[in-house]
């Protein structure tokens, strides 16, 4: 079967505040997104990666990636202003005879070998794959103008969706398709492909692998790390 991994690293990263982009940042010495490329480069599953960086940095993620001489085909290709138009930009470089895709935020540098490969396993089974992990809070659906309760979900089936989530080629190209102009932020890839109307499954991955959103969460990668 032969797998690519596209890791969408082209956002702003609003939320992180910060001069340099998100993926670049460094945690441990080491820039954030390359941790994802080392997992990828290790699992015998993937045969190369597509890095989607903003489109003015294009030239820096390339070079930066040169540092760590990678033996697997890695290509770097300019993203878009949403999540969606930059996973839609790796998806176009991609070789049509390939059976899976599997997404992984750059921002995520403590995903597992052992979630990537259970991840495309199952996906090699049943198509397409999520990875996530049950939330601990207590979490309450609000009126957003009055800010008030509306209801209390049920805990037991909430998941908290992560990536890698794993796609067989051709059902994530049609769902992306699909997905033009929507009015809605596709934040994951599962969204698209639950909205085709395609199975979707959950499997669980690890708490440790957060994405990095604020400048708290690089505190705690750093503190998983030790
Ligand atoms: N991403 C992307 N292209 C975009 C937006 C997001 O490739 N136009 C990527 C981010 O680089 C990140 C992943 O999608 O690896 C998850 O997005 P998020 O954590 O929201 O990162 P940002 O969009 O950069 O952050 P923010 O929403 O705070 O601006
Ligand atoms: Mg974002």
């Amino acid at each position: 079967m032969k797998t690519y991994a596209i890791i969408p690293a082209a956002g702003s990263g609003a939320r992180f505040k910060n001069d340099i982009p998100k993926p670049l940042v460094l945690l441990k010495g080491k820039e954030i997104f390359v941790y994802s490329l080392e997992v990828f480069e290790k699992s015998s599953f993937i045969d190369g990666m597509v890095v989607i960086a903003p489109a003015d940095r294009c030239q820096e993620f390339e070079n930066v990636i040169k540092k760590y001489s990678f033996k697997k085909p890695i290509k770097v290709v300019a993203g878009g202003n949403s999540r969606y138009e930059s996973v839609s930009n790796g998806l176009k470089v991609l070789d049509p005879n390939i059976d899976f895709v599997l997404v992984h935020d750059g921002a995520r540098p403590l995903v597992s070998l052992k979630v990537v490969e259970e991840a495309i396993n199952m996906a090699y089974a049943t198509k397409a794959v999520v990875v996530g992990v049950p939330v601990k809070p207590t979490i309450k659906r609000i009126d957003p103008r009055a800010k008030e309760i509306d209801t209390t979900l049920d805990r037991n089936i909430l998941w908290e969706a992560q990536t890698p989530q794993v796609f067989a080629y051709e059902l994530l190209m049609q769902a992306h398709r699909q997905g033009v102009g929507l009015d809605v932020e596709a934040t994951d890839d599962a969204f698209l492909v639950e909205r085709f109307g395609a199975k979707v499954k959950m499997i669980e991955g690890e708490y440790r692998n957060i994405k990095i959103t604020t400048p708290e969460d690089l505190k705690i990668a750093e503190a998983l790390l030790e």
